[in-house]
């Protein structure tokens, strides 16, 4: 990912962060951060860049010419033509000011998608506003209270979304604590010694009983949101409350369970067993209805959240009665209708005989391990279901796409979909009917159970072939069926 400030002071930008984790993607080029000098591009003989503003006013203001030039010849460099495109679009460019949107790990999260991003800092009062109309695509800010100059912003904006980009944290757990946060603040940690004056590290720690320190550690992180973040905290009681109708139809709602469980969720309507999700992961909201007329409050609600983030894309819908409201309502179409598949016990499943975990060769046995990028392009040729290149770039570049090697070679591949559900099972015809399917299927719900989650998919009507092998595997299924819905 590049990132490309606009700035007076770029010596602060490269120096701020040059050093630690940021520095250190930087050098090993998963990164790059460019400082561009504004005051290069102005065309005052004496290097002035600022002006009185018209109409009167305290202090200075950036002037419109030496700003749009110096964002011109980044976007020149990043795509020749775009800066004089009529259509308007070119790569995303921000403007620090306290006037923006709340930066959120939420908007960290979708910049980090970028391949450039600009990023444009202010000094004195601001920058001619009729600049900023015909450059900035989005205007950010870091909290409720004023800077002398937005490079502190951005220095902040760009360590938070540079952890996002995969191979900067290193630890190969990131991309699945990150599915954790959201609802709840982390628990307290403790290192060496034990005791440390006169203070002694809870007992549960040292226990080695991991069942009993994951408790305790939930039980101190809800402790600590209610102290620290009632605001949080209300949320969380909320989507508790959301919980308890949810587990009435445990298996229908298992997508909904899980995105709460997983601390995905936000919260969009609830009232009783009415309710919409918005997964901050994927981006797409989930809805249950108990009647027509409640689950119509919930779409209008949906809609309305969806406007201020440009509205929405996909969504799902839990009943039948609801589609034709929906089709209406938001103009949206049904992809696809599907049966949710849960395995709804706590055993880990039996690998005899379908793969090995340790490391021994054994023929016809399938070894598994997770996809790189050198698997790209086999996948995206295979996968039959999502034809969305970046999708699966996604999903192998956070490590949640694993493959069945037969002797070296790739012979099928599963995954983790964004929002939570075990999918993207394919396995490659000249491998079939050699249990590999199986085996990807098996590995996939142990390892969902091994990270504390309930594993589930989900299996389109009509699809016999994936319902018998989740069903030899002794998943259950909802009684009736789930609506895939994509706006138009
Ligand atoms: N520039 C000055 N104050 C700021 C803030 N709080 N957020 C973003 N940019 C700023």
């Amino acid at each position: 990912m590049k990132f490309h400030v606009l700035t007076l002071f770029p010596d602060m930008i490269i120096q701020g962060l040059s050093q630690s984790i940021i520095g250190r993607a930087a050098e090993n080029g998963l990164l790059s951060i460019e400082a561009v000098n504004i005051r290069d591009y102005t065309l005052d003989t004496h290097t002035k860049v600022d002006d009185y503003p018209y109409g009167g006013g305290a202090g200075m203001l950036m002037q419109a010419q030496p700003v749009y030039d110096a964002w011109k010849s980044v976007i020149e460099k990043i795509e020749p033509g775009a800066a004089a495109n009529d259509s308007g679009r070119h790569p995303r460019t921000v403007y620090l000011t306290p006037q923006g949107q709340n930066f959120t790990q939420e908007l960290a999260k979708e910049l980090a998608k970028e391949e450039d991003l600009v990023l444009l800092c202010g000094h004195y009062e601001g920058i001619d506003e009729r600049v900023l109309e015909e450059i900035v695509t989005d205007y950010v800010s870091i909290g409720d209270y004023v800077l002398t100059g937005g490079e502190l912003p951005a220095m902040v904006m760009i360590d938070a979304i540079a952890r996002m980009v995969p191979g900067v944290l290193n630890n190969e757990a990131s991309g699945i604590h990150e599915s954790f946060e959201g609802n709840l603040l982390e628990y307290p940690q403790y290192s060496r010694p034990e005791e440390w004056h006169g203070k002694r590290v809870p007992d549960v720690l040292l226990s080695g009983n991991q069942k009993n320190i994951d408790a305790w550690r939930r039980e101190a992180s809800v402790c600590r949101t209610r102290e620290r973040r009632p605001d949080m905290y209300l949320q969380y009681e909320k989507l508790q409350r959301c919980l308890d109708y949810l587990k009435e139809q445990k298996l229908l709602h298992m997508d909904m369970i899980e995105l709460i469980n997983r601390g995905q969720a936000r919260l969009v309507y609830a009232k009783k067993g009415n309710i919409c999700l918005y997964d901050r992961a994927s981006g797409i909201y989930f809805h249950t209805a108990e009647t027509p007329e409640e689950g119509r409050s919930a779409l209008h609600a949906m809609n309305e959240d969806a406007e201020v983030n440009g509205g929405v894309k996909l969504f799902v819908l839990h009943q039948d009665f609801m589609r034709e409201q929906a089709e209406e309502l938001l103009l949206a179409k049904e992809l696809m209708s599907c049966y949710q598949a849960v395995y709804t016990r706590k055993e880990k499943l039996s690998i005899t005989g379908l793969y090995r975990l340790d490391g021994k060769k054994q023929e016809g046995i399938a070894e598994i391990r997770p996809l790189t990028m050198e698997h790209m392009d086999i996948v995206t040729a295979n996968y039959q279901t999502v034809d969305d290149a970046d999708y699966i770039r996604d999903r192998i570049e956070k490590g949640w796409m694993f493959g069945a090697f037969i002797e070296g070679e790739l012979a099928g591949f599963s995954g983790m979909h964004t929002e939570g559900g075990i999918g993207m099972l394919e396995v490659l015809p000249q491998y079939r009917g050699r249990y590999i399917g199986k085996a990807l299927e098996t590995y996939m719900i142990n390892l969902s159970l091994e990270r504390g989650m309930i594993p589930y998919g989900q299996v389109a009507e009509g699809n016999e072939v994936s319902r018998k092998l989740q069903e030899s595997l002794g998943l259950c299924f909802s009684k009736t069926l789930v609506y895939w819905m994509e706006k138009m």
